[in-house]
């Protein structure tokens, strides 16, 4: 057995216990409908025709359950194939999904490098898998050969900086324990990790915490005997070489270099996305979309037919919050992020329900369309590279 796949069996990531599904959905990029089809489909894609998703490396089930939750809750037809190497883990994400009652996922024990068996697939998730595998390239390739004509893949890797401190520790685990089996690795390893200095660099670290939620996770961090984090410029080119195109990040503000510094000309795209990434020092994983290199960019409708939604944030009170001109600040993880929106644009705000198009929300706010288009300008400028304001028609 590899390695990866002893350490799954071992250690179920991230450990669940599907008696929670009764209280509450664990949400999270990628794989939200809504982002998805923001986007892979600007905002536009046929939710009347079945989404076929192949859930690559599912683990315990997170992505899978989430989809399969959204979808059935927004009447929405699709059938998700579920692999991973680890029964253990797929135990688990079966029983989550028996708990919820969901239906129309079949799951498989399997790698993805052999994604091509298991069909064709308009919705690839692949979160927090790459990055493990010997040959990280090879899993893109295998899952590029498994996707639909128009579809796309959501993707989580590991990114270096907002990992600080973590990669000297796995290293010195493995050299030291990595010769014994996953459970005392993990013995040995808590033992060793008590002993270092509080001003280790990961203990200083704000952006991490699974070593201190659970033995699963304390594996996954320091002790995995795989992990290979990809600075963006790195993750763009591996992208690129197995023919795929990046097509979203989901908080494409991350990497703005223009809200950090003066832009210098000239500096090509792919260099001002690590010059962020490498300013800014935070970012801990890549979180976003892509397509096949070969598919043409699906082209926004008008911006009045647009259907907006908020994400993560209540709409009458940030409405109320607008017209008060006291916005709160937009949290990224350990970020807090400022936005401007004119107070005038509180009543369009506070009309994004899901379901009304900007120009219903306009007519219903009784301000004239080309009004409300400019404050929407604003609206969607100070929003959607945080992934806060989102297009798409999945709701009507
Ligand atoms: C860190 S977990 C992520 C699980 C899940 N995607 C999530 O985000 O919660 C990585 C998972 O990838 C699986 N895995 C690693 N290599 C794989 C491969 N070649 N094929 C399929 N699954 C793999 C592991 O067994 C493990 O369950």
């Amino acid at each position: 057995m590899s390695d990866v796949r002893d350490q799954y069996e071992s250690f179920p990531y991230p450990a669940r216990d599907p008696r929670d599904e009764a209280k509450r959905l664990i949400t999270g990029s990628p794989s939200i409908p809504i982002e998805m089809d923001h986007c892979l489909w600007a905002g536009q894609r046929d939710w009347s025709q079945p989404l076929r998703v192949l859930v690559a490396g599912g683990g315990t089930g997170d992505g899978l359950v989430q989809l399969a939750q959204l979808l059935t809750d927004a009447g929405k037809p699709y059938a998700i194939t579920y692999v991973d190497l680890s029964t253990a883990s797929r135990k688990v994400a079966e029983a989550r999904i028996k708990a919820r009652g969901l239906t129309g996922v079949s799951f498989h024990t399997g790698s993805l490098l052999d994604a091509p068996d298991f069909g064709v697939f308009d919705y690839i998730d692949c979160c927090g898998v790459l990055h493990h595998l010997p040959d990280p390239r090879a899993g893109l390739q295998a899952l590029r050969a498994a996707l639909a004509p128009g579809g796309g893949l959501g993707f989580m890797v590991y990114a270096p900086y907002g990992r600080s401190g973590v990669y000297p520790l796995q290293a010195a685990f493995n050299r030291l324990y990595g010769h014994l089996p996953p459970r005392a690795r993990l013995k040995h390893a808590k033992k060793a990790f008590a002993a270092i200095p509080e001003t280790h660099p990961l203990h200083r670290n704000p952006h991490l915490g699974d070593h201190k939620q659970s033995d699963a996770g304390f594996y996954d961090l320091l002790v995995h005997s795989q992990d290979q984090a990809f600075d963006v410029a790195a993750w763009v080119g591996a992208l690129n070489d197995t023919g795929w195109a990046l097509a979203a990040f989901a908080q494409p503000g991350l990497y703005d270099l223009g809200r950090l510094v003066d832009v210098p000309e000239n500096m090509d795209d792919i260099t001002r996305l690590a010059t962020a990434e490498q300013l800014r020092g935070t970012i801990k994983v890549h979180v976003g979309y892509a397509r096949a290199a070969t598919d043409p960019t699906p082209h926004w409708q008008a911006a009045p037919d647009r259907v907006p939604h908020l994400h993560n944030v209540p709409a009458a009170a940030f409405a109320a919050a607008i017209a008060a001109q006291k916005i709160p600040k937009l949290r990224m993880g350990t970020e807090q992020i400022d936005v401007q929106i004119p107070a005038a644009a509180a009543p369009l705000v506070a009309g994004i329900n899901g379901q009304n198009s900007i120009r219903a929300i306009a007519q219903d706010a009784g301000i004239a369309e080309e009004k409300a288009l400019k404050l929407w300008t604003k609206i969607d400028a100070a929003l959607t590279p945080w992934g806060t304001l989102r297009y798409s028609g999945i709701t009507r």
